[in-house]
């Protein structure tokens, strides 16, 4: 193992081994430095710091490069499926034919909900946001299937996996229906995961619906696109939640709640609000631009921006070709402001020197838009194509013999010791 000499402010010098990924990134080990020179790291939003290896998702911010157990997204999403995908990151493989059959039909018996849950999400307030109910369903699943007492029993852990797998698109879409009075439509995963799913959203209760064939392939392509990131924020705090052994509903009801930020998964209903207050302001994109590089106003263009992509997220190129594909022919003014408002910020220095680029929200909910979801349903959709990064995730982190419970320090800077004086007194 390579190592690194640092000097540890004026003080010692010390060595410290150098991790090195597959695909050569390095890492500065860090695990023994408080306890050999009393020393901690600083690094507020986490720039700096990995805070696992994972065999999961590849990412290359520079050079925009995303993929799942080493398979490049644009590979998957032209040849693959979301449930192929879900089965990808969960075993680290592709399955064979017989695998996959065997994977399909477990999750095909398992897709409906327990009608317990559809009454207590009947019941939330009516303005309630999909997201609440949607974290508050995944929550209550956990009353319902408690997993064992035994977080590395990996027998259970892949039950459980299988059926949340399977209950999301029912949860997502009564996440949906339940809060608009209309009735629980019973799935039919006979249709196929992102079809049934269509259907179990619009679908009138008992009859027939048209589900048209681009809404499936364009939902099966932002699902897969959106099935795992690596240690984003969400999939960060359902490993964090999760080291705590609070089980797996509480961590991915953790994920859901914190995808529901409007700088994290949130933005995605932001894009298209924003979208449609240009178009309302008679579609003057440079307005918003301008808006977006003064330094006094905090606004900011919306599905712009990455920590990790400052080049180019190739998740947003995938999509914008689906929204293409899908609206362009009959004509879309929403895509047709943010292909502008792209192409104005693309070739404004303000943006190309801070590498802000369209990113994965900034397409998807011209899309979801035009499928006819309306925008408070896009972070919820969002969440049911996250859920199999975040299941692989916190089963990688729970079934790792050396994974301990998080718990980062602080640096304190508040008041030195000072004597407590009694209220009379003060
Ligand atoms: N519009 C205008 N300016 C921006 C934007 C934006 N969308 N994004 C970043 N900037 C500017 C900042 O003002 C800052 O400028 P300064 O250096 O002059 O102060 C600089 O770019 C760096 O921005 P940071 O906030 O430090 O970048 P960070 O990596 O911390 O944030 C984030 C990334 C949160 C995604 C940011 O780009 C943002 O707020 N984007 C808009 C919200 C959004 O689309 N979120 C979805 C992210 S993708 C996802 O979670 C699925």
């Amino acid at each position: 193992m390579d190592r690194e000499t640092i000097q540890a402010g004026d003080g010692d010098i010390i060595n410290l081994p150098v991790v090195t990924g597959t695909e050569g990134e390095q890492a500065l080990d860090i695990t023994r430095l408080r306890g050999t020179t009393g020393l901690v790291t600083l690094d507020p939003g986490y720039g700096n710091t990995a805070e696992a290896t994972s065999a999961i998702t590849y990412i290359n911010g520079e050079e925009g490069i995303l993929r799942y157990r080493g398979y490049p997204v644009d590979q998957l999403v032209r040849e693959s499926s979301f449930l192929e995908v879900c089965y990808l990151l969960d075993h680290g493989g592709l399955p064979s034919r017989s695998e996959f059959d065997a994977y399909k039909s477990g999750i095909r018996g398992l897709a409906d909900l327990p009608a317990g849950i559809v009454e207590v999400i009947r019941s939330f307030p009516v303005d309630s946001h999909p997201m609440q109910r949607l974290a508050s369903a995944m929550a209550l699943l956990g009353s319902y299937f408690p997993v064992g007492s035994d977080p590395l029993d990996s027998e259970a852990n892949q039950s459980s996996i299988i059926r949340l797998i399977a209950a999301m698109p029912a949860l997502t879409a009564w996440s949906f229906r339940s809060g608009r009075g209309m009735a629980y439509v019973e799935p039919r995963p006979d249709l196929g995961y992102s079809a049934n799913f269509l259907n179990m959203t619009f679908g009138p209760e008992g009859e027939g619906f048209e589900i048209l064939q681009p809404h499936v392939r364009a939902m099966e392509a932002l699902l897969l696109l959106h099935a795992d990131h690596g240690q984003n924020l969400s999939t960060s705090a359902v490993r964090l939640v999760g080291s705590s052994r609070a089980g797996l509903y509480s961590a991915i009801s953790a994920g859901i709640l914190a995808l529901s930020g409007s700088l994290h998964g949130g933005a995605n209903q932001r894009v298209v609000e924003m979208l449609e207050d240009i178009r309302a302001a008679g579609g003057d994109t440079r307005l918003f631009l301008e808006k977006a590089k003064d330094r006094s106003d905090p606004f900011r263009l919306m599905g712009f921006g990455h920590r990790v992509y400052k080049n180019f997220d190739p998740r947003a190129q995938l999509i914008k070709e689906h929204a293409r594909e899908l609206l362009e022919a009959q004509g879309n003014p929403l895509l047709e402001i943010a292909m502008r408002l792209e192409a104005e910020a693309l070739a404004d220095d303000f943006f190309l020197k801070r590498g802000i680029y369209p990113n994965v929200d900034f397409y998807s909910g011209i899309i979801y838009r035009a499928i006819g979801f309306p925008s408070e349903m896009f972070t919820a959709l969002f969440a049911l194509g996250r859920l199999p990064g975040w299941l692989a995730q916190w089963r990688e982190m729970i079934e790792d013999p050396k994974a301990r419970i998080k718990r980062p320090r602080s640096i304190y800077t508040g008041y030195g010791k000072r004597d407590y004086v009694p209220v009379a007194d003060r």
